[in-house]
Parts: structure tokens; sequence; C-alpha cells
């Protein structure tokens, strides 16, 4: 059989696929991130910022992914607990509201490991096998000694983490494209196999820009360039002085061309259209010198970042008041847990009375 499908009916299909991925009034979106590290620039464009839009007008629940985090960092889990307390009190800074929404530390919820347990049971070594960060990196974790079975079993988890939760839509970034193709893949064999009603979550997809670090290169954590999403006034003009331009731009009296330019890529984040027209033939007739560009950026930024740099350092400063929401946020996606694994126990037969 020859497949004659026209542009234009993929284009029919594509369009049904977005309408269908389109949350409803009644969905649940669930996502989370990896406490390995300080939040970046890279975290909010390519997640936060998405959340904030969407808890407008949905519900949602968001995990500080701890032990995935450990899947790579099991030799720090103190660095590991640090980081999961610095970002849940920097999602709470940048407006992700705590009682709209579920927010809550994976590991305060034993009652997803028992679902994962399950979940391990019905996946075929084959469908883990095949899920890109873990075959295309395999040299990589052995060179960091990451080549564990946790890490094997990444993706199950994080089927679990939805699942648990019942969460009808995932926001990701491309990257994670893989992940939720296995997670659906392990939840309908799961509600195939034992006639349960987990719902199948559906992408919502963030255009994530690519960003560069602080030395030009891709933004990673890895490279050691990323921003903070969270940084003083000070290190980011800091920052932002030791930044490259156009490698063309040797003198002040050199044209150069923003778009070849890891700063101006920031402008287009952070600035105004005002300007991104003073910056962009400023460049070009080299009417403008770096520093001033930089400058100007360092502002922008810093406007963005005024008020959560605050927040965030109030919320930190009162530990007492952070438990009492990071517990209340825990205790509340532990209900929700305790709910679906009792179903779950039902499903599979492990609810009866000994
Ligand atoms: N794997 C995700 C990441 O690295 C983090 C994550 C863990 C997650 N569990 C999840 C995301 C469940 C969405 C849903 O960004
Ligand atoms: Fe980059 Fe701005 Fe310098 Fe142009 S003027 S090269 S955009 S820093």
């Amino acid at each position: 059989m020859t497949d004659s499908k026209s542009s234009s009916d993929l284009q029919v299909e594509k369009a049904k696929a977005d309408a269908e991925a389109k949350p409803k009034p009644g969905s649940l979106i669930m996502s989370g991130m990896r406490s390995t590290h300080h939040l970046h620039i890279g975290n909010y464009f390519g997640a936060l910022k998405q959340w904030l839009d969407l808890q407008a007008d949905y519900r949602g629940i968001y995990g500080v992914m701890n032990w995935h985090a450990m899947t790579s960092r099991y030799k720090e889990p103190h660095d590991v607990a640090r980081f999961a307390r610095e970002i849940y009190a920097e999602w709470i800074a940048w407006g992700l509201d705590h009682e709209k929404n579920v927010i809550f530390v994976q590991s305060e919820v034993p009652e997803l490991l028992e679902l994962n347990m399950y979940f391990l049971m019905l996946t075929p070594m084959s469908w883990a096998e095949r899920v890109p960060t873990w075959k295309d990196a395999e040299e990589d974790a052995k060179a960091t000694d990451t080549h564990n079975l946790g890490r094997f079993m990444y993706p199950v988890l994080q089927a679990a983490d939805i699942a648990i939760y019942r969460g009808t839509h995932v926001p990701i970034g491309h990257d994670q494209i893989a992940h939720l193709e296995l997670s659906r893949e392990i939840i309908r064999r799961f509600n195939f196999l034992y006639g349960g009603n987990l719902p199948e979550p559906k992408p919502i997809f963030s255009e994530t820009p690519t960003l560069l670090g602080a030395d030009g290169r891709k933004m990673s954590k890895s490279y050691n360039n990323a921003f903070h999403l969270t940084q003083e006034a000070d290190d980011v003009v800091k920052a932002l002085r030791a930044m490259p331009t156009d490698p063309a731009r040797v003198r002040r009296t050199d044209p150069g061309e923003p778009t070849k330019c890891p700063v101006y890529s920031y402008h287009k984040l952070f600035s105004s259209t005002e300007d991104l027209a003073w910056v962009e033939p400023g460049c070009r007739t080299a009417g403008i010198g770096c520093g001033d560009c930089k400058m100007r950026l360092a502002g922008n930024l810093n406007a963005k970042m005024a008020e959560p740099r605050e927040k965030k350092k109030e919320l930190l400063a009162n530990p007492d008041q952070l438990d009492a929401i990071i517990g209340d946020g825990c205790a509340r996606a532990r209900k929700a847990a305790g709910e679906t694994l009792k179903s779950v126990r039902e499903w599979t037969g492990f609810a009866g009375t000994w």
C-alpha cells in the first residue's frame, strides 16, 4: 500500500492532534524538575514560564524531583536535598502559586515507589533500552559513574510520577518527548493488564529557545556556563562583562552582527522592542559599544529578577514559613497519591485483607 497523504491532510491531522492535546477545564497539569543544581535561565524558559502561564487556567501539580536527581548525583545526597529546598522556594518566588497548585517534593510521597514497582514489572527491558537518554549517553554515563540501574529506570519512575497524581497533561521540552512517549506506553499497558483507568498523559510542547551560556557555547550545567535564574545584580553584570560578542567586532569601531552574538540572543528574551531597535542598527554601524549594549541588557535582566530575588531571599530567611508551605504541599500530594494507590491495589488484587 502506498501512503498518499497530502501535506494538507497531514496539517489537518496535526491540528486535530493539537486540539486534542489542549487541556480542558478538568485537566491536571503535571510536571517537575530534578534538583541537581541551581535553576538556570534555561529552566525558566524551558519549563517554569509555561507553568506560570498554565496556572491561570488549569490545576497543576509540580514536583521537585529529588529522587530523579539521585540517578546522577547519588554521591551527593546533601546537595540534592539543599537544591530541592532552594528550587521549591525559587518556583514560589517566580510566582508559582502554592495554593492554587500542589507543589511537592518527590521523596515525601513514598506511595510513588509502589506504583513504580508495578510499572517496573510490566515494562519490557527493550522499551527502557531504546530511550535515547539511556542508549546514546552510555559512554558518558560510564565515564561519570552513572551507568546505574536507577538511571536505567528513570523514565519508568517518571511514568509513575505522572500516573500517581493522575496527570492528564505534561508540559515538556523536546528533549523529553521520548520519556513521555514511554510513560504513555507504560500507563496504557498497566490499564490493559489490570483494567485500570489511569489517564494517558498528553504532552504540551514548549518552544524552548536554544540559550547560549556565558562563554558563548550552548548553555549547560556541565559547561558551568549557565546563568542562574536568580543571581545577585553584581554577578549578572560580571557574567555579562565576560560574555563573548560577535567575534568580528574586535575594536569599538568594527561593525558587528547581532544575530552572531550571544549577548543579543539574551536581548531578544529580556529587552523591549525599543531596546532591540537601539541594539540592532547601533551594533551594525558601530554606533554603540559592546559595553553599552551589555549594560543595557544587565539593567533589563536585573529588572526582571529583582522581585523574585527578594522574594526568594525572604522565603529562605524564614525557614518555618517555608517548611509550612512545603509541608502543606507534600501532604496534599500524598493524599492524592494515596487515593490513586488504593485503586491501583484494587485493580492489581493487592488490596485484600490477608
Ligand atoms: N525528567 C524531567 C526533566 O529532567 C523531570 C521529571 C521527573 C518530570 N519526573 C517528571 C517531568 C514527571 C514531568 C513529569 O526535566
Ligand atoms: Fe553583541 Fe551588542 Fe556588541 Fe553587537 S553591540 S556585538 S549585539 S554585544
